[in-house]
């Protein structure tokens, strides 16, 4: 939910922020904006839709000139998308940029209109600009003052870059929910909503921590807590190089990203496999405490929460726990049955959806253990939680989450290894035979991916499609429901997935020669049902797509294409057969003209409910 960037040293300030906001910009496209200091005056370009109309605005108009300032790229949520709800947002002599939500913005905008303040925008973030400069004045020109003052009113989740007109060689930030590092380079400092952003400069960052304001000039960063004092933070340094954040080659970030898909397991599994068993003590879970758990409840959104449906399946399976999956929205407000001796998974990729956490914070109140599965270092939810597994997918930009999930499954199979192996359902011959398959999926996914032509073909077939069918069962069915996604959110055909056996309770009646169905057949004791289940679709006049080992040969007739995987345990097949649902979206999406790494209307990172 929107891209904060800022700069200030030697180098061309508007060229450092647009180079930053296009590595921002997947977490939100409605508009981009930025504001630099021209000759010590404030200058702002700014504009609705994309940093490439940002850009070509620019182009005729000019762009700002001078080696300070910030810029945004935003996901609309007060005021509709337009120019004069663009960010930066200045009042007075404050102009700033906002990732979040401030809840109390009626009430601190009626008292600002009781004290003259006028306003151009209808949205939040000007809210926070003129309490700035109010604030800002009755401080008599102290700019941390009036920002500890301000952010005391504030309520709701928020990081902001914010710019003086007094002080044209200073960047000033602050972060409440919404994620915010502050990047040291040579004579030279830079705030971004995430590392992505500045790594062309930099890897080193202080990571900012909530109620933190960060003054920037070209000598360094100092950091503030809200009490006015100094503090020594720790120097980070990322360990991504900027190639992971480029399309290196490839058209698209998504495309990249499911190549990289076996080289991330490698890099998820490898350190948590010990004498070829897994070994999770570094994230702080020991067989012993996992023995402690009654119950276990895993807690997400979106592709996440798919992640979580396998975990679900396979943890029930090999260790004989029974795991309730829930969406986070719904978790947090549904009074769930959890408490002491429960285990909370929490899954995510950006560790920052705001549902999640709040689901991961509720469940700490309730007195259940939680364990973090999250790709971004050091993000709320990883440093919240108290047992924490990283996935080293490297950075995700492509709106459609591939290689994280594929990640996140990943380590929810060495959690259920672990955990079957701890009470005893597996031994330890089974744990490393199963152990050795999960190393060997790598492969297995380049050879799948080596032969992808028919993603395409089927790609071809499915665009003119309005809506579709995703059906399985099991282990498929709980693959089906991340296809169904991935298809719908890119290409913006509609599309549903279903429990096979569940469809003839009300669903086939849709069926008509215009709803294709994708039927995922992997698992052998259900292959048949399945087969069966399509059957009945096809004789409604489906078109049908299968998805199924290379080895499995239904009758003639059965389905129209067919894309066969190799063959592989029943329960790992999860892991392959999501290769080609990806590729099926992705071809699909670029088909219809899509805008594949950044679909309309979604954001990378939820960090509003
Ligand atoms: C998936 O393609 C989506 N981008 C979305 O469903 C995503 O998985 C969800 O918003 C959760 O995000 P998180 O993993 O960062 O928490």
């Amino acid at each position: 939910m929107c891209g904060i960037v800022g700069y200030v040293g030697q180098r061309e300030a508007a060229d450092v922020l647009l180079d930053g906001l296009s590595r921002l910009e997947y977490r939100g496209y409605d508009s981009a904006g930025i504001a630099v200091f021209e000759n010590e005056i404030i200058k702002v370009a700014k504009s609705k839709g994309r940093l490439a109309d940002l850009q070509a605005k620019m182009q005729k108009e000019g762009k700002p000139s001078g080696h300070a300032g910030i810029g945004h790229t935003r996901w609309a949520t007060h005021g509709e998308p337009s120019d004069r709800n663009s960010h930066p947002h200045g009042g007075g002599n404050v102009t700033l940029v906002h990732n979040g939500i401030i809840e109390n913005y009626k009430k601190l905008k009626e008292f600002l209109l009781s004290k003259g303040r006028k306003f151009e925008s209808d949205t939040d973030t000007e809210v926070i600009a003129q309490l700035l400069d109010y604030y800002y004045e009755e401080h008599h020109g102290n700019p941390v003052e009036a920002i500890v003052k301000t952010l005391k009113e504030l309520e709701g989740s928020y990081a902001l870059g914010i710019v003086f007109a007094d002080f044209p060689d200073r960047v000033f930030a602050m972060r409440k929910e919404s994620p915010l590092i502050v990047g040291i380079g040579e004579n030279e400092c830079f705030i971004a909503s995430d590392m992505t952003a500045i790594l062309k400069y930099t890897k080193n960052y202080y990571l900012l921590e909530p109620g933190e304001i960060a003054v920037l000039s070209r000598q360094g960063a100092k950091v503030y807590n809200l009490h006015y004092q100094k503090i020594e933070k720790e120097l980070k340094t990322a360990d991504w190089d900027v190639s992971a954040a480029e399309k290196g080659g490839y058209e698209h970030y998504m495309l990249k990203e499911i190549h990289e898909q076996p080289e991330s397991i490698k890099k998820t599994i490898t350190p948590r496999i010990e004498n070829g068993l897994p070994n999770l003590e570094e994230c702080g879970i020991t067989p012993e405490k996992l023995l402690e758990f009654n119950k276990i409840h895993i807690v997400a959104c979106g592709t996440a929460m798919h992640a979580g449906m396998v975990g679900k399946y396979v943890i029930e399976k090999l260790a004989k726990i029974s795991v309730n999956v829930d969406i986070a929205s719904e978790f947090r407000y549904r009074e769930p049955l959890v408490g002491e001796g429960d285990l909370v998974i929490v899954i995510s990729q950006s560790g920052e959806t705001a549902d999640s956490l709040a689901a991961l914070r509720l469940s700490k109140e309730l007195g259940a253990k939680t364990l973090a599965i999250v790709n971004a270092k050091g993000s709320s939810i990883a440093r919240e939680a108290d047992m924490l597994i990283y996935t080293h997918a490297g950075p995700e930009i492509a709106v459609a989450s591939t290689k994280a999930y594929m990640v996140q499954i990943a380590v929810m199979y060495l959690f259920a290894f672990e955990l079957a192996l701890a009470n005893k359902k597996i031994d330890e011959t089974e744990c490393r035979r199963l152990t050795a398959l999960l190393q060997g999926t790598p492969d297995k996914i380049s050879e799948i991916l080596e032969h992808k032509e028919m993603t395409q073909l089927i790609a071809s077939e499915l665009i003119t499609a309005d809506s579709l069918l995703y059906i399985g069962r099991g282990l498929d069915y709980a693959l089906s429901m991340e296809g169904s996604l991935k298809l719908k959110e890119i290409s913006y055909i509609h599309s549903e997935s279903y429990a096979a056996g569940e469809l003839k309770h009300g669903t086939i009646s849709l069926i008509t020669e215009n709803m294709p169905v994708i039927a995922v057949a992997t698992q052998q004791n259900l292959f048949d049902k399945t087969i069966s289940n399509i059957k009945e679709v096809k004789a409604r006049g489906a078109r049908v797509v299968l998805v199924s080992r290379e080895s499995y040969q239904p009758e003639k007739d059965v389905a129209d294409f067919k894309f066969g995987l190799p063959d592989y345990e029943d329960l790992l097949m999860p892991m392959l057969a999501v290769v080609p649902l990806q590729l099926i979206a992705y071809y699909t999406a670029v088909l219809k003209g899509t805008d594949v790494d950044k679909p309309r209307n979604l954001a990378k990172s939820v960090t509003v409910e």
